[in-house]
């Protein structure tokens, strides 16, 4: 499908017929990594057993399709070389976290992801980012999410609060701690969906940068924090929410979702957004979807 054909469909109506807002595409520059030595030899979260076999052909297809898919929304990929010995480096989300052409490295919570921080590092620099070496445990854009100009942070599991603090000294910008309880969501982003990552007016009405979530994935502080600062929020069913439907990439129009988030699907379309379907069943035997597959570069304005 081209570019038109897929901006000239149009979102269908639901029954609250909400879909009365047009929503806005937004072209993103993404970092992916093909996963060519992806399998499951270790457990650090709960969805790996390495006694399950995983099939590399399998995953490769299926992240060629993801890759493919926002190549023809007219997003930009780049790629970065997949290390022999380093099966969750396909999980370019948890490589950094990127904003204005700073890149705030990783530094991984287990001894397995340790080997990943190096390469992810170097290709920053490499690639003319003003690169930040962290001295606190973090997990990039797994844990940090930009929502309008807050960045919401996650903890429970793997990034630490003092990386809250640590990229509050870099970015310059609000950081919203978030705890995460539920082990099967151990990374922010499998709790929560960006879902219009620009903040402002937009469409003829006052429209702030909105988000999904999983309120059950959180302690009961942060559901009062989000309950109060996105009033607007589609909350998704724990069913949806269990097949990583939060696991999701949005342009602003195009949300890219597993086809399994069925309700999530539906609240999209009603809210106007125009999800795409692509499955990543290969991919969740690691315990990651097509956000964890996806890091966002963002560069200098
Ligand atoms: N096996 C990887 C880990 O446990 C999966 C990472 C998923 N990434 C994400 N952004 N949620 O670290």
């Amino acid at each position: 499908m081209s570019t038109q054909n897929i901006a000239a469909l149009r979102p269908a109506q639901g029954p609250e017929s909400a879909a009365a807002v047009t929503r806005t595409q937004h072209r993103r520059r993404y970092l992916m990594c093909r996963p060519e030595h992806f399998t499951v030899s270790y457990t650090i979260n709960p969805w790996m057993v390495p006694a399950n076999p995983t099939d590399t052909a399998l995953a490769v297809r299926q992240w060629q399709a993801l890759y493919d898919t926002y190549i023809e929304l007219g997003h930009e990929v780049e790629l970065i070389d997949p290390v022999d010995g380093l099966p969750d480096m396909v999980y370019t989300a948890n490589g950094g976290f990127l904003i204005d052409g700073i890149a705030y490295g990783p530094k991984f919570r287990f001894q397995e992801r340790a080997g990943e921080e190096g390469p992810f590092i170097e290709w920053f620099r490499a690639n003319g980012f003003d690169t930040r070496v962290p001295e606190e445990v973090n997990e990039g854009e797994g844990d940090f999410l930009l929502v309008g100009n807050t960045i919401l942070a996650g903890t429970g599991f793997r990034s630490t609060g003092d990386s809250h603090r640590e990229i509050g000294e870099i970015f310059g910008r609000e950081v919203l701690t978030l705890t995460l309880t539920d082990p099967r969501f151990y990374h922010l982003d499998t709790a929560i969906a960006v879902l219009d990552p620009v903040e402002g007016v937009e469409n003829g009405g006052p429209e702030r940068a909105n988000i999904a979530y999983l309120p059950a994935a959180f302690d009961a502080e942060s559901q009062a924090l989000l309950a109060e600062r996105y009033p607007d929020a589609i909350h998704v069913s724990d069913e949806d929410g269990a097949v990583f439907g939060l696991n999701s990439a949005s342009d602003g129009r195009n949300v890219i979702i597993s086809p399994r988030a069925k309700g999530f699907e539906r609240q999209l379309r009603e809210r106007g957004y125009h999800p795409v379907l692509v499955d990543l069943s290969e991919l969740l035997l690691g315990g990651g979807g097509i956000k964890c597959c996806t890091l966002e570069l963002r560069g200098a304005s």
